[in-house]
């Protein structure tokens, strides 16, 4: 049976105070919304469709360029309302649909998955969860375990109110009957909306039972306002962490590594205290990452070592056995086997060789201004403390650059190359000019 997801995110999120959508703020640098179509990818979703209030052009750009399609309510008038515009998009579409809400980060493959399977035997599935929150709509179940309706809180009893089982936001169906149940919602409830919640009393009528699955309350947190987006941050983090460690990462203090949602920490890489990852990188077994460094975009390969206090960019590739150090920064350049960086330096747009040492405070100014330039450093170069590489350059297998010096031109093979000044010399010039500056501040004191 064909899967396909539609994932609302229409609403204000006017909690957040901010002019970014609710959806595109990131969680373990992915915007929210990705997380849920990851999900919902996951378990199979084909197709995703994302529903969308009228201008909010980055979602649907973010939907766009991660294959989902994407629909417009042009109001806000509920959950069930919102689904019910998808049906511009799956009129085609014959298969299983769950629908969901952009703003949970946290949920799963694997319960979108169980939602898939639950549907299939009884019909129709919704996911619930253990709550006493005030925000959620109240699950209540029928003798035989199926869902009799769900009640949102505002418009429950007070015995309603007390059952403990909650709504989480995931609702499998059948397309083509969610479209037609949906077209019958009503919107006499305290808020005036046509509610998601309402479509499994609509399937009872035609003798579609609804499945009920539990999951953990960590999973099912939404996103409303900037402390929930961090309690959410928190939560993804300890998931990923628990995932690396899993998968044979070494880390001494996980509890303050901070993973992206796409981190690969292979099996016997070893990461130590207070690393970031940014999005897109990659650690081969072997490899060490010392505390306080801060990777984006980088691979680092097999026994390369990197920090403490290193920075890697985008495009950094750090080949087997190299060394990065403190408070060296590499951007976009190649640092083959074996090279060493291994203080103060930035390498930008570049190669460094297999088995070349950059000295301390020694840069590639790859930047004029306008436009970047590239620094090729040969295989087994030796570039001086503080020498300015001026791009673009070619530094010959080889080549000694001497400290100081600032490279413009092409160096040959194992040459010397030096820019810098004559050293002069002047005998005695420090003692004559002490014992003069002495004997003024003498004259000076006895002067008061
Ligand atoms: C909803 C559920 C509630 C559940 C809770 C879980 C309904 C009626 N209630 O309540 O049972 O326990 O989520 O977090 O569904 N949206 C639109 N268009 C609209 C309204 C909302 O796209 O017209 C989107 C929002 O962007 C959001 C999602 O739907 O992503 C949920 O809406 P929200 O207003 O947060 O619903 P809750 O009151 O939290
Ligand atoms: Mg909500």
């Amino acid at each position: 049976m064909a899967r396909a997801a539609v994932i609302l995110a229409a609403g204000q999120g006017t909690r957040m105070k901010s002019a970014k959508a609710k959806v595109m703020h990131q969680v373990a640098g992915l915007p929210i919304l990705g997380h849920v179509m990851a999900a919902a990818r996951g378990a199979g979703a084909e197709r995703i469709v994302v529903v969308l209030a009228p201008g909010a052009v980055d979602v649907e750009a973010f939907a766009i360029q991660n294959d989902a399609e994407t629909v417009i309510q042009e109001r806000q008038l509920g959950t069930g309302h919102a689904a019910a515009c998808a049906l511009n998009a799956l009129k085609d579409f014959s298969g299983t649909l769950v629908v969901t809400y952009g703003d949970h980060p946290l949920f799963t493959a694997a319960t979108f998955e169980a939602s898939f399977a639950a549907q299939a035997r009884t019909g129709m599935a919704i996911v619930a969860f253990h709550s006493q929150s005030t925000a959620y709509g109240r699950v209540l179940t029928r003798s035989d375990g199926l869902l009799d309706r769900i009640v949102e809180y505002r418009d429950a009893t007070e015995d309603e109110r007390q059952v403990d089982l909650c709504n989480a936001g995931i609702m499998a169906a059948d397309a083509e009957c969610f479209f037609r149940w949906a077209g019958a919602l009503k919107n006499d409830n305290v808020q005036q909306e046509y509610y998601l919640t309402d479509i499994p009393a609509i399937a009872e009528r035609d003798n579609v039972g609804c499945s009920i699955i539990t999951v953990d309350e960590a999973e099912t947190m939404g996103v409303n306002s900037r402390a929930e987006l961090a309690s959410a941050e928190s939560a993804m983090q300890q998931r990923l962490r628990a995932r690396a460690l899993a998968a044979g990462a070494g880390m001494i203090a996980p509890e303050t590594v901070f993973l992206a949602y796409d981190t690969l920490l292979e099996a016997d890489a070893q990461v130590g205290p207070y690393v970031v990852f940014g999005p897109g990188v990659t650690v081969r077994s072997g490899a060490e990452i010392r505390a306080f460094s801060h990777l984006e975009g980088a691979i680092v390969e097999s026994g390369a070592i990197v920090g403490p206090y290193a920075r890697l960019r985008p495009g950094a590739r750090i080949g087997e056995d190299a060394h990065i150090g403190n408070f060296v920064e590499v951007k976009n350049a190649s640092i083959e086997k074996g090279a060493k960086a291994n203080h103060l330096a930035y390498l930008g747009d570049a190669r460094v060789g297999a088995g070349a040492n950059i000295g301390a405070g020694a840069i590639t100014c790859n930047y004029d201004g306008f436009d970047k330039h590239h620094t090729d450093i040969g295989a087994g170069a030796f570039i001086g403390s503080n020498a300015a590489l001026v791009a673009p350059v070619k530094i010959a297998d080889g080549v000694y650059v001497g400290a100081g010096s600032v490279i413009t031109k092409e160096t040959t093979k194992d040459s010397l190359a030096l820019t810098r000044a004559e050293q002069k010399e002047f005998p005695g010039w420090a003692e004559k000019f002490r014992k003069r500056k002495r004997a003024q501040k003498a004259a000076k004191a006895k002067g008061k």
